[in-house]
Order: structure tokens, then C-alpha cells, then sequence
């Protein structure tokens, strides 16, 4: 067999392995050979399919770059294999993709979202499909007079301290008078215009969305790192909203020609009727536990990477504008899956009793075990270069498996689960979240059908590059049936 990427020894440069290190790999390469030719290259996946990129030019999804969203054309792909139509799960729903690529399919979907951005994104989508022609007029004298530069009225921007001065002064007036002068609307046109604001936000900042956190420009006057960030051109309020009015308006084919169809290729050309969105806000923690045990034909999902990104503040300009605020944004980010280094452990047991066997899958997956061993010892060396990683990576697993264990249960018998995820790599232990997932997966009753591996690894982050050398990290789509 022709090695693939993921055999490539590790450069010889690379420096020595310590013992620990070398255990891990070992370990490693056992749970692999265990998974065997299921665990192969996918040629048909692209970083595209699986990111934003694929999606990024589609009508309404283009309206807000939501960076950690996979692509329509993933959902739409992996539902049409399935021929009859049912109900669709996403405990992760993001912005949405999975509901809408399914509800365009005539599928039902539900999807579960703790994150006010994502619902709030949704709600805006399904508001503005279902403007009457009077109501895109409004739009439409907005878009073309612009009302918050003759208005009176003004309302205050909602902020927090990693917030305050994302803005040019002028451009934070004219947000002031947008919001005040949306009082006079009714709360379904204020409801889209308001998305328009949201949409836009970033580009009239001074910020740079970066996964782990917000980048400033140095033209706001806030230092941060050691090398000055200009993130070039920032939109003018008037142009940016006039520009996302107009986008608006073009998607959901406001001037009375016939709708788009957003419908798969395969399906073009055959009607179909839409599928209902279901929409919980919540953490799916607290929520998978309340839907009916055996009632989804499929799941499909892309959880938070295990990777440090934290949503509350790349997110935190939209998350201020939606009123929320720093205490509240605090306990939003403990609510979430644990990916931060800031995560608490939270008290899974006490949520649900009924998650003891999810607690000893974990338990009972040996190389997470030596991982997390691994960061302990250096934590307690004080080798990390945060001591929340240990916490994170720990938090980070055994969340994943109670939320693995209730998606067992609210699938039929049968019925396949898909999810993106990505590998990652602490103080030079490269974590195989695939294979530690699957095998708790497996665990939890589920038959692992694939691990599809994108071609072509991800980098590591220069720190990791630096002192460990590279290795490239898989980034999957996994393939798991209910049994
Ligand atoms: C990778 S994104 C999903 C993107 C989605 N597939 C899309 O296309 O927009 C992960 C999402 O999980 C959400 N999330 C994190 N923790 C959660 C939790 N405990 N319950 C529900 N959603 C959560 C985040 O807010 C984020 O929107």
C-alpha cells in the first residue's frame, strides 16, 4: 500500500522524543490499526466542503461570514445518499447550514444552538424569506434613504469592556441613530434590518475575527501583541449597509421575480416542500436529554474544535449589539462545550445521571488517558503555555461523550451520524480526536462506517512548529451508524 500523509515519519530534525511522547505515538498507532481501512483519504472532500468557502457566494449564507460553518453542499451531499426523506439533527447548529440545506430538501430539521449569534442569524434568515412584498418595500426605503441620517431619535450601542472603542466615532453614532431610528418599524422589518446591522459589524470595526479572539487595528488605538495589526480598508456605515441591504433584497429576489432555487443540483428541476426548522436555544447538554430517545433519521454536526477558539469573544461585537452583556457573555462561555482554556470543569453527573457510561468510555479509551496524564505533568512542570490546556482537553472529551451518548439515543436504530472535527496538538502530543471519539462512539453504540480524512494535513501553530517540529494534523468528517 502507498504510504499516505499520515504515515510520514516526523522529520529528522524534529528534536528527540521524550518517553511519554513516544507512548503516546505507540498508543496511537495502535487505536489506528484498530480502525484500520476505515480511517482512509477522501479525495472528494475539500477544506471548502467542509469549511464556509464552499457556501461563502451562496445566496443568504453569504449575508454573514460565519467562519466556523461548514457548507451546504456537505449537507446536501451526505442527506441525498439517504433517498427517503426524515428528521435531522444538529446539536451544534451554528448558523444553520444543516437546517437549511435540509428544510430546502423537504427535510424536517431541528438544530440546538447556545450561542445568541448563531439563533439570531437563523431567526433573521427565516424572517426575511417570509417578508410580504410591503414589508421588502421598507427594506427597500431604507436600503435607497437611508432614515438614520435624518433621524432624531437614538438609541445606545450595547457594549463591554472588549468591546468599547470597536468603532470610529462617526460610525458609532451612525449605529446609534440606525437602532434609534429602527423604533418606528414593525418588529419583523426591525428584526431583518437589525440582522443588516449585525451582518455588517466587522467590517465598519476595528476588529478582525481570529479564532481564538479578536484582532484590533491599530488605528483603534488599543495595544495589542508586539506587531502593529492593520486589517486595511474599513467600510463606511453608509456604503456597508446600503451594500448588505442590496444583498438582501437580491437574495431573497425582493423585486418579484421568481425565488432562487437553493434546492441541490441533483434535486433541480423537482419541487419540493420545504421542511420545518426547529429551532432550541441552549446549551444541547441540558437539551438532547428532552427530546424523544429514537426519533432523528440522521445527524449531522460540526462541534467546537478542541483547539482554544473562543466564540463569546470573536463573536463578542454581535453578542454586545444582541445586548448581552460582559457577566453575561462570562456565563455563556462556561455554558459552552468546554474549548477554552477558561472552560471550569462542569459536573456532568449532576446534569444527568443517566451519563455514567458515557463517564467510563472515557475512561476506558487508553490514549486519552496517557494524554491526559501527559498535561498534567507538564502543567504541573509548568510547561504549558496555559495551564488551562490540561482542564480544556479533559473538559473538552468527556462533554463530547455525553453529547455522543444522547445523540445515540434520540437516532433511529440504523440511522448514520456525520461530523466534521478536527485533530490537535498540545505541548508536541498530537491529539487523534477522530480516533479517541470514534472509539468512545463505539463505546456508546455506535459502528464507526468511516473516518473520511481531507487530503492534505493541517499545519500546526508556529508555537508547536517551533519547539516540536511539524506534523500534520487530520481534519475528518466521521461516519458513525447507531447500531
Ligand atoms: C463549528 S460551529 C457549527 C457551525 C455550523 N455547522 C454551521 O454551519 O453554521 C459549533 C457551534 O456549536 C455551538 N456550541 C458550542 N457549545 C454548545 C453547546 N453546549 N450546545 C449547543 N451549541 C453549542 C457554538 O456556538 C457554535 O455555533
Amino acid at each position: 500500500m502507498t504510504p499516505t500523509l499520515w504515515d510520514v515519519e516526523v522529520p529528522p530534525t524534529a528534536p528527540a522524543l521524550d518517553l511519554r511522547l513516544e507512548e503516546i505515538q505507540k498508543q496511537d498507532a495502535a487505536l489506528k490499526m484498530q480502525f484500520g481501512s476505515r480511517l482512509q483519504d477522501d479525495p472528494a472532500l475539500s477544506r471548502a466542503i467542509v469549511s464556509y468557502g464552499a457556501s461563502k457566494a451562496e445566496p443568504k449564507c453569504r449575508w454573514f461570514k460565519f467562519r466556523e460553518a461548514f457548507s451546504l453542499a456537505l449537507v446536501r451531499s451526505r442527506l441525498i445518499t439517504l433517498g427517503a426523506r426524515g428528521h435531522v439533527l444538529d446539536p451544534f447548529a451554528g448558523s444553520g447550514t444543516t437546517l437549511f440545506a435540509a428544510s430546502e430538501m423537504g427535510w424536517d430539521a431541528t438544530g440546538i444552538e447556545v450561542l445568541p449569534v448563531g439563533r439570531f442569524l437563523v431567526r433573521g434568515r427565516q424572517t426575511a424569506e417570509s417578508l410580504a412584498p410591503t414589508e421588502f418595500e421598507r427594506l427597500r426605503f431604507w436600503r435607497d434613504e437611508k432614515p438614520w441620517n435624518t433621524t432624531k431619535l437614538r438609541a445606545e450601542l450595547g457594549e463591554m469592556r472588549i468591546t468599547e472603542g470597536a468603532y470610529p466615532p462617526d460610525t458609532k453614532c451612525a449605529i446609534e441613530n440606525y437602532l434609534g431610528a429602527l423604533v418606528g418599524e414593525s418588529e419583523r422589518v426591525a428584526f431583518v434590518l437589525q440582522m443588516a446591522l449585525v451582518c455588517v459589524l466587522e467590517a465598519i470595526s476595528y476588529t478582525r475575527k481570529d479564532g481564538q479572539y479578536l484582532r484590533w487595528d491599530v488605528r483603534s488605538g488599543r495595544r495589542q501583541g508586539t506587531r502593529p495589526f492593520n486589517k486595511g480598508a474599513i467600510l463606511p456605515f453608509d456604503r456597508a449597509l446600503e451594500e448588505k441591504l442590496d444583498q438582501m433584497l437580491c437574495d431573497c429576489n425582493a423585486d418579484g421575480s421568481a425565488q432562487i432555487s437553493l434546492l441541490a443540483p441533483e434535486s433541480a428541476g423537482q419541487t419540493c416542500a420545504k421542511g420545518d426548522i426547529e429551532l432550541l436555544a441552549g446549551s444541547c447538554l441540558d437539551l438532547l436529554p428532552c427530546l424523544e430517545s429514537n426519533s432523528f433519521d440522521a445527524l449531522i454536526t460540526s462541534p467546537p474544535y478542541c483547539n482554544r477558539y473562543d466564540y463569546t469573544r470573536t463573536y463578542a461585537l454581535e453578542l454586545a449589539l444582541l445586548g448581552v452583556s460582559g457577566v453575561e457573555l462570562i456565563a455563556l462561555r462556561q455554558e459552552m462545550l468546554s474549548c477554552t482554556v477558561e472552560n471550569r470543569a462542569k459536573d456532568l453527573l449532576d446534569l444527568n445521571a443517566a451519563w455514567s457510561a458515557a463517564l467510563q468510555a472515557v475512561e476506558e479509551c487508553k490514549l486519552l488517558q496517557t494524554i491526559l496524564v501527559y498535561l498534567d505533568e507538564e502543567r504541573a512542570a509548568g510547561r504549558l503555555n496555559n495551564s488551562g490546556i490540561a482542564r480544556m482537553v479533559r473538559g473538552y472529551f468527556t462533554e463530547m461523550a455525553c453529547v455522543i451518548a444522547e445523540c445515540g439515543r434520540v437516532l433511529k436504530p440504523d440511522a448514520p451520524l456525520w461530523m466534521v472535527n478536527d485533530n490537535v496538538r498540545y505541548a508536541g502530543a498530537s491529539i487523534s480526536v477522530d480516533l479517541i471519539l470514534s472509539f468512545i462512539a463505539e463505546k456508546l453504540g455506535f459502528e464507526v462506517d468511516e473516518i473520511a480524512v481531507l487530503p492534505g494535513g493541517k499545519g500546526n501553530s508556529s508555537q508547536q512548529m517551533g519547539v516540536h517540529g511539524r506534523e500534520p494534523l487530520r481534519k475528518c468528517v466521521y461516519v458513525w451508524r447507531k447500531q
